[in-house]
């Protein structure tokens, strides 16, 4: 059409932190007095990655000022738009969110009219990063109570998301829906109670099939919901058959039993959603689960922001298709420590069972480049052929590529591989990587028609001259080749 200029905007990253005296890691096996498993900060980031946001996960905080205060001056310097932290915003004298984020910036709000999510915080932070440029960071203290924290995410983190990535309407689509059974809502605080709603043959509205206790602590009433029925503060109850205004807070299309024959504009979106992008909606649930793991010191000290991690994120997201579904479900960083490194890659090969996972970094020849050694210790099989091709293509960008000692292979159902942590290398060793990836990941789940696919013709699966042309395209006087390896 002739337009050559069209207008982007950059991925939002979400920083997450969980606060609490109480909190320990989810893997942890026997629990101490008083101690619970951090579901928020998995909640939280699972939620962030939904929305299509990169992620930094910023892990547990003591209620301690000192380390609190630490700790959020390493995630300001991240790189990050949105910091998340969970708990610490209630009224206890070791809640000490709210007065930190009134020390680092200025606090918009806190203390909402809602049932749940009242010690909702929000603050802006305007932080310098690296290269001297002054950030705004928004920041929002979310209830640590699991249910107001994914309330609050959905109707305060979600538009704010929408709003950075440039939607034009960042706001949470609304629908009117016709309550199934009677609800008696709060007198004093408006209510946004979970909700299944489904399509009825032939009735304009969306209809609340299920929905649970309501305690902010149920976060089973969470499970499956599509919907957060908004009730303005009432004294008495909501009759059954009262058509209430609905929230939408995931995809209906699932929930669709027929097309409605009536409309009105605040369904009419949903009436348009066809069974075909149903399905597509569908594959877009991550039918191959990626993590990434960014290796590297200067990231996890805080004295740099994660270039490649985010990266990598967008690159498989952008590829999902020809990945077979895949998408990036957790990221992390460590440092440059063997220990550090392995204890991640067992965790998520192990227990989160992902299907691919990628490290970034530390492949190189400074003494602080333990990757590969952690890796080799870690994987079962070898699978020395990605690292050739990876090579083989990476050569054709930079000659430093050489530079690279990486690993890779098969840990149970994972595939682990290393990449160089420059933040082109990911999309070059990933494109490598693209012709043989889906069929590599369905052998390592056992299916046996995956073990001789179709031949296809070389040029067909990788035309070389698009590659060419785009590695041309990625050397050209691309400074980030340079051995300086920066993160
Ligand atoms: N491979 C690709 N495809 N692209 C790159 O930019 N950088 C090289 C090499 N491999 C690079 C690459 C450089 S400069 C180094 S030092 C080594 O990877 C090791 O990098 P690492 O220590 O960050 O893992």
């Amino acid at each position: 059409m002739g337009v050559m200029m069209v207008k982007v905007y950059p991925t939002p990253t979400i920083g997450v932190l969980s606060t609490g005296d109480e909190l320990t890691e989810p893997t942890t096996t026997l629990l101490g007095r008083g101690q619970i498993r951090d579901s928020n900060g998995s909640m939280i980031l699972a939620a962030a990655v939904q929305q299509q946001c990169n992620v930094v996960d910023l892990g547990i905080a003591r209620d301690d000022e000192e380390e609190l205060e630490r700790i959020l001056n390493t995630a300001l310097s991240a790189g990050i738009n949105i910091l998340l932290t969970s708990g610490g915003v209630s009224m206890g004298d070791r809640d000490f969110v709210k007065p930190l984020l009134a020390k680092r910036g200025t606090v918009f709000f806190s203390k909402v009219l809602m049932k749940p999510g009242k010690p909702l915080t929000f603050a802006e932070i305007n932080t310098k990063s690296v290269d001297g440029i002054v950030q705004s960071i928004l920041a929002f203290g979310l209830p640590g109570n699991p249910v107001s924290c994914l309330v609050s995410f959905h109707l305060f983190v979600v538009p704010t998301i929408r709003q950075l990535a440039g939607w034009e309407n960042p706001h949470l689509s609304r629908v009117q829906a016709r309550l199934h059974q009677a609800i008696k809502p709060d007198p004093v605080r408006p209510e946004f109670h979970r909700a299944i709603i489904r399509w009825e043959v032939n009735d304009g509205s969306g209809n609340p099939g299920g929905h649970w206790s309501q305690s902010s602590s149920r976060l089973l009433s969470m499970k499956s919901a599509n919907a957060l029925l908004e009730l303005p503060a009432t004294v008495g109850v909501i009759s059954a058959g009262t058509a209430v205004s609905a929230i939408i807070i995931s995809d209906l299309s699932s929930n669709a039993i027929c097309n409605s024959s009536s409309s009105s504009d605040s369904t009419s979106a949903f009436r348009g959603s066809t069974l075909k992008e149903v399905a597509a909606n569908n594959s877009q649930n991550a039918e191959v689960s990626v993590a990434v793991l960014t290796v590297s010191d200067t990231v996890a000290s805080g004295a740099g922001p994660d270039r490649s991690g985010p990266r990598a994120v967008s690159v498989i997201n952008s590829s999902s298709e020809r990945l077979g579904g895949a998408r990036v479900v957790a990221t992390t960083v460590v440092p440059d420590e063997v220990t550090q490194i392995q204890d991640v890659l067992r965790r998520w090969s192990d227990i989160d069972k992902m299907d691919l996972i990628l490290t970034l970094g530390g492949t190189g020849f400074t003494p602080r480049d333990v990757t590969p050694e952690a890796t080799k210790e870690v994987i079962e099989k070898e699978t020395p052929g990605l690292l050739h091709v990876m090579m083989q293509e990476s050569l054709k960008v930079t000659p430093f590529a050489m530079l690279s000692r990486s690993a890779a292979g098969i840990r149970g159902s994972s595939l682990i591989i290393n990449m160089p942590g420059n933040p082109n290398a990911v999309a070059e060793c990933v494109e490598a990587l693209l012709p043989a990836l889906k069929h590599a990941l369905k052998q390592i789940k056992g299916d046996k028609r995956e073990k001789h696919p179709r031949h296809v013709p070389h040029a067909q699966a990788a035309p070389v001259d698009i590659w060419e042309q785009s590695y041309k395209l990625a050397s050209g006087g691309d400074k980030e080749h340079g051995c300086s390896c920066s993160h």
